[in-house]
């Protein structure tokens, strides 16, 4: 992978230090700094039958795996969480040990945001994981869907009356102590952030090919909500993967390390 926008020489070739630098978070954020990640084909489809993994490149995937590793908290939307039939974050002693020295728990829970609380207690989100997985929800979930998700291992926290909005998320994340935050969709939840305004950057992977199908854009949300963004960086693998970082214009108060 290179920089194409290296300010030095683009024809250089990142190594594992020079990506985590690329991806870096502000330093000691004063509050918790949501960036999204996507992965889209050339055509804007958010996935191939129903699921992301259809598009994922070796650089898509490397990259994936770096923003896990600098986050404190993975958010999804219980739709993808059940589609993609998410478990809990990978680890490795080596990575435990990167983790810990960069000041973040060894391993990132992953929080899923459900209204309805419909979450089957055998996924492996609560099955295959390392830590458990929280949930937060809604007040109309009944006491005996919010028994199961406890009994299955989650820690489940009503945070809304119904839909979760972006800055109730935003301040639960808050509450939480978490501000490392990455958000890996989907294109619901992610339209509610942009929405919100809550949405601080977007690292937004282009595979290098064409879906067709009916899949949807990486954001959907009942209003418009135009949102400026300044790009930090551009990078280009030899497959055709492009990946880019964009932070929302305004940020620039916060400096990036
Ligand atoms: N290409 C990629 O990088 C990528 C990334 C993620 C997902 N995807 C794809 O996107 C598709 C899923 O799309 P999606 O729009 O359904 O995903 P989603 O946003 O993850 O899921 C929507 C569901 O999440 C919950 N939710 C989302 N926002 C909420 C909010 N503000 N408050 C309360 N609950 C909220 C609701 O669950 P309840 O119904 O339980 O209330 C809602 O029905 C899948 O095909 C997946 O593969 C692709």
């Amino acid at each position: 992978m290179r920089r194409l926008d290296d300010p030095i020489d683009p024809s250089r070739i990142l190594d594992d230090a020079g990506l985590r630098a690329l991806y870096s978070y502000p330093p000691e954020p004063d509050r918790p700094w949501v960036r999204v990640n996507f992965v889209s084909s050339l055509d804007g489809a958010v996935a191939v039958d129903g699921r992301s993994g259809g598009l994922g490149t070796p650089a898509d995937k490397k990259v994936f795996g770096m923003l896990r590793e600098l986050a404190e908290v993975i958010v999804v939307g219980a739709g993808t969480a059940r589609g993609e039939n998410y478990g809990g974050a990978r680890t490795s002693p080596a990575l435990r040990e990167r983790r810990a020295a960069a000041g973040l728990p060894e391993i990132a829970p992953i929080v899923v945001v459900t209204a309805s609380g419909d979450l089957d207690p055998q996924m492996r989100l609560f099955t295959d994981t390392f830590v458990p997985p929280v949930v937060f929800t809604s007040a109309r979930v009944p006491d005996s869907k919010r028994r199961a998700l406890t009994d299955a291992g989650a820690d489940v926290q009503v945070v809304a009356d119904h839909e979760i909005d972006g800055a109730t998320l935003v301040a639960a994340l808050d509450g939480a102590g978490w501000r490392r935050v990455l958000c890996e969709g989907g294109p619901r939840l992610f339209g509610t952030l942009i929405a919100d305004g809550s949405v601080d950057e977007l690292c937004l992977t282009l595979a290098p090919m064409l879906a067709a199908g009916s899949a949807g854009r990486i954001a959907t949300a009942p209003v418009s909500a135009p949102t400026s963004m300044r790009r930090e960086h551009l990078l280009a693998d030899d497959d055709g993967t492009l990946l880019g970082r964009w932070v929302r214009s305004g940020n620039g108060e916060r400096k990036l390390e």
